[in-house]
């Protein structure tokens, strides 16, 4: 790629370039006023964009220095410390959303909180664009502070600065422990030991800290937001054409948010969403009317069968296997497997690991491999890795076709029986 080069000046031909393909193929340069996010979907301004990411990355890195780097690696938990702070202090829904300033005396008396502790964060937070000071002693939004209030963003902001934040710190003690080598259980994960339960993630939030299982839902359901347009129900053409009153189990489905879209897209479509626990009954509740036809919700725990099967059917598991070690991963899939004939599919929609890595690699797939590892002691796999995985659960089970997206490391892996 050509931004892997060390020359600053061919670095900023690379960049103008760049900047010309990108501001030629947006509907309007990118701004940082409080405007709702607009995707790229522009294959030109897609590319433009990562290289222009890449060059810059490559710039802090040349003219940054190698103590600035890794001092900055190692002390980035602290912009986890200054948003866990505005998360508390729910300082994005005190500050306008018009886009007009808020005094701090006026803010702090919104939050409750000590004009100094605002004035800490804040600190930090502009740094990043996020939050301006536009007067001395004046805070607006910017398009980053602004999304930080957006339902389904704050609640995977809630899941990254709590649970997760709390639970990272206890990775290496549970590795070292082992050799470094992660536990084949999901019930001994850094999260095990942050919250001293022997409950996996989800069997403890859904019983002993019902806010956090109903977060964790909200969470999932945006996470289309953070992972860009590339999803089953924009990309997999075969539910297109596929027969009236074909069956889709949506296994670990939540709260039903990827089989309503695809009910939604799909008339000829049967949806079925299987969880476990109470976001079972959440995702019902909020089932829309003329949707109840066509989606139903059943618990299943997908570790000990799955009771739908006959011809033709679609396993959907969209961010399931990330979640477990192989050994998990290996009786959801034979569970399966027991269940299809040679007409129906696994969908694994899931983050793909390039084999290489470096800066170009996908910031959200690695970012989610670290997160598994701490949450549950799963992981992100390769392709090869995929393919290993289905054979070692089913010796029928092969990839028929990998719907990989061009960019970001992500794709739906389709599985048969041969
Ligand atoms: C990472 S979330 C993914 C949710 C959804 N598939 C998505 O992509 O937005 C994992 C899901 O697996 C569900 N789950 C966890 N253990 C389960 C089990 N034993 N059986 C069925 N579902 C389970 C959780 O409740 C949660 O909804």
């Amino acid at each position: 790629m050509a931004a892997k080069t060390e020359d600053l000046t061919e670095l900023s031909n690379i960049f103008s370039t760049n900047v010309k393909n990108y501001l030629s193929h947006v509907p309007t340069p990118p701004t940082l006023r409080p405007t709702p996010p607009v995707p790229v979907t522009d294959e030109v301004a897609a590319e433009a964009r990562e290289q222009l990411l890449l060059v810059c990355r490559r710039v802090i890195s040349l003219v940054g220095g190698p103590i600035e780097t890794v001092m900055g690696m190692s002390a980035a938990f602290h912009q986890t410390t200054a948003m866990k702070l505005a998360y508390d202090m729910k300082l994005a829904h005190n500050v306008p959303l018009d886009g007009s300033p808020i005094a701090l005396a006026e803010l702090a008396a919104k939050t409750r909180a000590p004009e100094e502790t605002i004035v800490r964060v804040m600190r930090a937070l502009t740094l990043q664009d996020v939050f301006v000071e536009t007067a001395p002693g004046y805070f607006a939004h910017t398009s980053g502070s602004a999304v930080i209030g957006v339902p389904g963003i704050e609640a995977l902001i809630g899941h990254w600065v709590e649970e997760s934040f709390a639970s990272a710190l206890h990775v290496s003690d549970v590795l070292r422990e082992n050799n470094f080598e992660p536990p084949e259980d999901s019930r001994n994960s850094a999260f095990n030991r942050a919250f001293n339960t022997n409950k996996n993630f989800w069997e403890y939030a859904y019983t002993d800290d019902k806010p956090m299982g109903t977060r964790f839902g909200q969470a999932m359901a945006s996470m289309d937001t953070a992972r860009g347009p590339y999803n089953l129900v924009a990309v997999y053409e075969p539910l297109r054409a596929a027969p009236k009153g074909t069956t889709l189990v949506d296994m670990g489905g939540g709260t039903g948010h990827v089989a309503i879209a695809a009910a939604r897209k799909f008339p000829n479509l049967k949806c079925v969403v299987q969880d476990i626990g109470m976001v079972v009954n959440e995702g019902r509740d909020g089932l829309p009317e003329e949707l109840k036809d066509r989606v139903e919700f059943q618990q299943n725990d997908f570790f000990k069968g799955q009771p739908i099967g006959g011809p033709g059917v679609y396993y959907y598991l969209r961010h399931i296997l990330h979640d477990h070690p192989d050994p998990g991963c290996k009786k959801i899939l034979s569970h399966i497997a027991s269940a299809m004939d040679s007409s129906s599919r696994i969908l694994i929609d899931e983050g793909i690991m390039n084999e290489r890595m470096g800066p170009e690699g996908n910031k959200m797939t690695v970012t989610l491999d670290l997160q598994m590892l701490v949450m549950c002691n799963g992981k992100e796999r390769t392709e090869a890795q995929w393919a290993a995985l289905l054979k070692s659960a089913d010796e029928r089970l092969v990839i028929e076709r990998v719907w990989r997206a061009e960019k970001g490391d992500i794709g739906i892996i389709e599985a048969r029986l041969a």
